[in-house]
């Protein structure tokens, strides 16, 4: 596609509701409050609002000036700013793959759930949820859900950038804010919330800082602002040249930030009421949440609607790395966008029935898992490995190897745009956040 020709998200808001939709998802909604709850709560909240303004933040904007610069996808984009580092651009695309392996899967719980909830066969099945969790499981249904959960994705991406993504994440995010805000005061008024309040909100300091809780509050901060795999650079790639990007970034971070609180704020007080386990895993909001929706009024409605919630916010998150994909094969091998999207739905499919069939014990440079799916697998390996390599190398390009300049033109829209942050950013890419980053990554391998 020419310069000139390549299509470009309309408006200030739907350039923040975009981002926004990609990074909020599975990762602010079910992980955060998990990760939370084990982790100190408050405490690890914290921590979790130092990462992502000392490492999420700066990440982004690098991201978001190589990809409106170059305005190509992810290897192309990092190729034509050196052939050298063109790397970069393929562990995105591998970061994406991987994701890819395993979000449509649980992605596809959501909906399989939001289904079984409007048809009340989550609640009129004589089995309980953890049995009906387990036979789901053993069925068929995860496969036909991921499938599902693709094809909607594939539609929303082969509408294209304007029509498609710009236009889903205009309607599904203010609907998503909406939902959560009613479950937020419905669950407030459930018995024992209170002590869910005090589990989520009472700080814990020792924990805060104990080095584990800094590493996962760092990686939450990469997994839920979806930096690192060249995502972020594929949106900015269809910014306009006048959108402001410290301010977009700094839009997009609070609203994930805001969401992970209200996630928490639902999660936590409900778990507490019917007397769970905050730390349940991925079973928490499918086994646990069924089980406190079933004594209060309407329970198949409050549960469809809990599902759409997580179904929605999933779907805004599987587009945004669907089309790096999508970008990339149609731009690089020079093949139709609609080409492109069938053979990425197509891979993500085949991946994720290869996911679900295979069950394995691992033991392996210091990781045991056993029973670990490719769930584990894909997820400890973009999350741990692709996404911090990608954010630090991406840090290290843009305010080491290119021009000194090159951010700050970015950031200033050539020199537009002026502001006391701006110099701030420049000072955390070159400094703070790769080193960071590189503490993260070489105590999460056992280096350090
Ligand atoms: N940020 C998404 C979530 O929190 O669910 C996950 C994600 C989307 C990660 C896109 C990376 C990405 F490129």
């Amino acid at each position: 596609m020419s310069e000139n020709k390549r299509a470009s998200f309309g408006g200030k808001l739907s350039v923040v509701l975009v981002a926004a939709g990609s990074a909020i998802g599975l990762g602010a909604i079910w992980r955060f409050p998990y990760i939370a709850g084990k982790h100190g709560g408050a405490a690890f909240l914290l921590v979790f609002l130092i990462s992502v303004f000392a490492v999420g933040i700066p990440t982004m904007l690098a991201e978001f000036a190589v990809g409106r610069r170059t305005r190509k996808n992810a290897v192309g984009a990092f190729r034509s700013l050196s052939k050298r580092w063109s790397w970069l651009g393929y562990n995105g695309v591998l970061g994406a793959l991987l994701i890819s392996g395993y979000y449509y899967i649980i992605a596809g719980w959501s909906l399989e759930y939001m289904v079984a909830s409007a048809t009340n066969m989550l609640y009129s099945s004589p089995l309980s949820f953890t049995e009906q969790f387990n036979e789901f499981q053993g069925s068929w249904r995860p496969l036909f859900y991921a499938a599902m959960f693709i094809l909607l994705t594939h539609i929303i991406i082969a509408r294209g950038v304007e029509k498609g993504i710009e236009k889903a994440s205009r309607i599904m995010m203010p609907a998503l804010f909406i939902i959560l805000i009613i479950m937020a005061v419905r669950v407030a008024f459930m018995p024992g919330a209170m002590e869910g309040y005090r589990f989520f909100l009472s700080p814990n300091f020792e924990e805060a800082f104990a080095p584990e809780t800094i590493m996962m509050a760092i990686g939450q901060a990469f997994f839920s602002l979806s930096v690192g795999m060249g995502c972020m650079v594929t949106y900015a790639s269809y910014f306009k040249k006048d959108n402001n990007l410290v301010q977009t970034s700094c839009n997009v971070a609070l609203l994930t930030l805001l969401v992970s609180l209200l996630a928490g704020l639902v999660i936590f007080p409900a778990v507490f009421s019917a007397g769970l386990q905050p730390a349940e895993g991925p079973s928490l909001i499918f086994v646990t949440l069924p089980e406190i929706f079933k004594d209060i009024p309407f329970a198949a409605l409050w549960s469809t609607v809990f599902f759409l919630l997580v179904t929605l916010a999933s779907l805004t998150s599987t587009i945004s790395f669907h089309e790096v994909l999508t970008a990339y094969l149609a731009e690089e091998f020079k093949i139709s966008r609609r080409w492109a999207a069938r053979l990425v739905s197509l891979a993500s499919v085949l991946l994720s029935a290869l996911t679900l069939s295979l069950v394995f014990d691992i033991d392996f440079l210091g990781i045991k898992m056993a029973g670990a799916t490719l769930v584990d697998v894909f997820d400890y390996l973009s999350a741990n490995i692709v996404m911090p390599v990608g954010a630090l190398f991406t840090c290290v390009l843009a305010s080491w190897v290119m021009d000194r300049s090159f951010v700050k033109d970015e950031l200033s829209n050539r020199g537009v745009l002026k502001s006391r942050v701006i110099p701030v950013v420049v000072f955390m890419l070159r400094y703070v956040t790769p080193l960071l980053i590189l503490y993260i990554f070489l105590r999460n391998l056992g280096i350090l």
